[in-house]
């Protein structure tokens, strides 16, 4: 049995777990920093990585308890190093080598948007390779060509915002607050989608996304086209001048567009590429409407698909964990001097 602790701290949410042999999460902490950033409307970086100093201690200690296990027994720390905010990053980075050292046990460093493709082993799921890789969050929207767990060739990935970024500004501009794509999941669920949006296409032959075009549209759907009053250009209508059904009518339209978008990247991919499964991860895939769709088109395309269960689908340390093990049995090991990068491997 190996037991790895993982620790993760590339956005705003603190993590640590330990999960046995890649696969069972014995403990599973993650400390969200919503609270800290919800009158911004998004994550400001310096008091992301002032939070994760203050919280990375407990987290990891509560991981260990909660395991019920001692320090000592673990047998490797694996740490997302890249990609992220770069201060927020080498909190967990410097935290993880002042373990490795101190406990003398092996560091190894992982790269936070594949480790998301290994959230779906941690419900049991046996992914075949070479895979097409499906990674929508709130940070990266990218198509990875998986030859194994960690070889990741990059097919297509978003010129602009990222898919979960697009559903966060859109729940602002409904007025529904933030993190906004829970919210607009919800609201669609009492909505249709009867209005008209685009579905960005990007031109060339690469499957790549682009949500900006989108947001813009809904903006000027919800309040109007700007008009010019007192040398100002101003919107004639506000958000708070919608009904409930108003609102949810256009979360639905919004979340049918963004699907379809995120959709026609993965059959692009799917045509072009020979892969035995679809595995995906990534903040974005606890959507109901993404979840069914990734079904439905898996199906179509006669592959299985490999969803995280929804406590892995946002950032947590045990898929940082189980990835780790992967390396740490392939025979992967860092030293105390590598560091944390803004750039991530393949995305
Ligand atoms: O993976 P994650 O924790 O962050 C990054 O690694 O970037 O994903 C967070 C993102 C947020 O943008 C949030 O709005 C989005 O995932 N999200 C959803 C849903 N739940 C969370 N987006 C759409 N539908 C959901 N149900
Ligand atoms: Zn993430």
């Amino acid at each position: 049995m190996t037991l790895i602790l993982g620790i993760e701290s590339s956005c705003d949410e603190t993590a640590a777990a330990v999960v046995e042999d890649g696969r069972i999460a014995h403990s599973n902490i993650v400390a969200s920093q919503d609270e800290l950033h919800v009158k911004y409307g998004g994550v400001v970086p310096e008091i992301a990585s002032r939070a994760h100093l203050e919280r990375i201690y407990p987290v990891v200690s509560e991981a260990i308890q909660q395991a019920n296990i001692k320090l000592n027994e673990i047998d490797a720390i694996a740490v997302g190093n890249r990609p992220g905010l770069i201060g927020s990053l080498l909190v967990g980075v410097a935290s993880a080598k002042a373990l490795a050292w101190s406990l003398e046990k092996p560091l190894i460093t992982v790269d936070h948007v594949i480790a998301h493709l290994w959230a779906p082993h941690l419900s049991g799921s046996e992914v075949t390779y070479p895979a097409l890789g499906v990674v929508v969050s709130g940070g990266h929207t990218s198509l990875l060509l998986l030859q194994d767990p960690y070889t990741a060739e990059c097919l297509g990935k978003t010129i602009d915002d990222a898919a979960g970024e697009a559903f966060d500004k859109a729940a602002s501009i409904l007025g529904l607050g933030w993190p906004g794509g829970g919210r607009i999941d919800k609201a669609a669920s009492d909505g249709s989608p009867i209005h008209k949006l685009p579905r960005p296409k990007t031109k060339g032959e690469r499957p790549d996304f682009s949500f900006s075009g989108l947001k813009t549209a809904l903006l000027y759907g919800v309040r109007g086209n700007p008009v010019r009053r007192d040398g100002k250009n101003v919107f004639p209508r506000n958000s708070t001048d919608l009904n409930y059904q108003e609102i949810c009518d256009w979360a639905a339209s919004f979340q049918h567009a963004a699907v379809d978008s995120i959709m026609h990247g993965i059959q692009h991919a799917l045509d072009h590429n020979n892969v035995r499964c679809v595995v995906a991860g990534g903040g974005v895939l606890a959507n109901t409407l993404l979840r069914k769709q990734l079904e439905a088109t898996a199906s179509g395309y006669n592959i299985p698909i490999h969803l995280p269960d929804f406590k892995f689908c946002v950032d947590n340390a045990a898929m940082i964990a189980g990835l780790g093990y992967h390396l740490f049995e392939i025979g992967h090991r860092d030293q105390l001097n590598i560091t944390a990068s803004s750039k991530g491997i393949a995305s």
